[in-house]
This record gives structure tokens, C-alpha cells and sequence, in this order.
């Protein structure tokens, strides 16, 4: 019953009190500096999904370096999910809950084909709130979300639950309680 992922794990830091005080920070940066971590990482997470994708949908910021990694792997296009006024073209927004206040993710209204399968990426999901308004910006634009991929489940803040239940199979390498 070992953790197959152990090893990665190993390579996520911890920063206490970030961004306020009480939360535990699960860093990927330390991660993403080890070569032989960070390929690991992407190539397990290319083995535990269930292609194929036309494309992978990176969530801003950290969720863009798994994404685009992840695309390069499985011969995909990346398509790029920003925060709020970043991108340039026309496009399509879907408005997400925070604890305090709202927050937008924005991508390009022609970005995805009608149909398209695509694989939503991010590094970590907590609450689920931004993945599913990812999952929903993607659907609006008429591309279907296959699944998602996270490396990191925070699994008391019930976000893969939540994105199950909106439709989406989340994936995810570990679990910090
Ligand atoms: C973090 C993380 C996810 C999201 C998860 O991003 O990378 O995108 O929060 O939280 P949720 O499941 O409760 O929605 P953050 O907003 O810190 O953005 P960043 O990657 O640009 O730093
Ligand atoms: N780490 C990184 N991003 C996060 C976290 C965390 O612990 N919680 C919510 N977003």
C-alpha cells in the first residue's frame, strides 16, 4: 500500500502561515526545480489519463507549466485559461466565488473547436472553484472536458467532489490532508 508518488511528494514544500496566517502552503515550485521530479511528474500524469486530447487547458499560472508540458507529451494544442483583461483577443468569461469577493477566467472565444476534447490542467485543487469555471468557459465555447489533471488534491476542501459532480473526472497524483 505504499504511495507510488512518495517521491514526488517529497519534492512539494510546505510554507506555513502563506497567504495568511493557519493555511499550509503546498509549494510546487521545489518541484518544479528537480528535473528528474518534474519529469516524473508529467509523465505520470500522461499515464493516468485517458486520452486521447486535441487540447490542454493550462489555468493561470502555475497551472500553464503542467499544461504545457502535459500538451508536448501527448501531441495536443495548449489552450490558455487566464485570469481577468490578459488576453487580447475577443473573448469569453466566466465569473468564480472566492472567500472573499469574485475572481474571472477569461479565454479566447474561437480558442476551441466545437467538440474538441480537451484536458483541463492545474497544479492544485482546493475548493474546485476555479477548475469548474474553467470547465465551464470550456463547454461554452463548445469543447467537450474529457477529465482533468491536477498533480495536488487538497481533498478536505471538497473541490474534486465538486467537479465531479459538475461533470468532470478530476485526476490527481497526491494528497496533502
Ligand atoms: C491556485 C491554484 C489553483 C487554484 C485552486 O491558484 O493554482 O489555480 O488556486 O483553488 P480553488 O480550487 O479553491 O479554486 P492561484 O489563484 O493562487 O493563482 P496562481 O497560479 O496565478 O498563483
Ligand atoms: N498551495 C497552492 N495553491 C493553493 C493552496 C495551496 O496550499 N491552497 C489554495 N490554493
Amino acid at each position: 500500500n505504499a504511495d507510488p508518488n512518495a517521491d514526488l511528494r517529497a519534492l512539494v514544500r510546505t510554507i506555513p502561515d502563506h497567504p495568511k496566517p493557519g493555511i499550509l502552503f503546498r509549494d510546487i515550485t521545489t518541484l518544479l526545480l528537480d528535473p528528474a521530479g518534474f519529469a516524473a511528474t508529467i509523465d505520470r500524469m500522461a499515464d493516468t489519463v485517458a486520452g486521447p486530447f486535441d487540447l490542454i487547458a493550462g489555468i493561470e499560472a502555475r497551472g500553464f507549466v503542467f499544461a504545457a508540458a502535459l500538451a508536448h507529451r501527448l501531441n495536443a494544442g495548449v489552450l490558455l485559461i487566464r485570469k481577468r483583461n490578459k488576453l487580447p483577443g475577443a473573448v469569453i468569461g466566466v465569473n468564480y466565488a472566492l472567500e472573499y469577493g469574485e475572481d474571472r477566467v477569461e479565454m479566447h472565444a474561437d480558442a476551441c473547436a466545437p467538440g474538441a476534447r480537451v484536458l483541463l490542467v492545474d497544479d492544485l485543487i482546493a475548493t474546485g472553484g476555479t477548475a469548474i469555471a474553467g470547465a465551464e468557459l470550456i463547454r461554452r465555447a463548445g469543447g467537450v472536458v474529457a477529465q482533468a489533471a491536477f498533480v495536488i488534491d487538497l481533498p478536505d476542501l471538497g473541490g474534486a467532489d465538486r467537479l465531479r459532480a459538475a461533470g468532470v473526472e478530476p485526476v490527481t497524483l497526491m494528497a496533502f490532508e
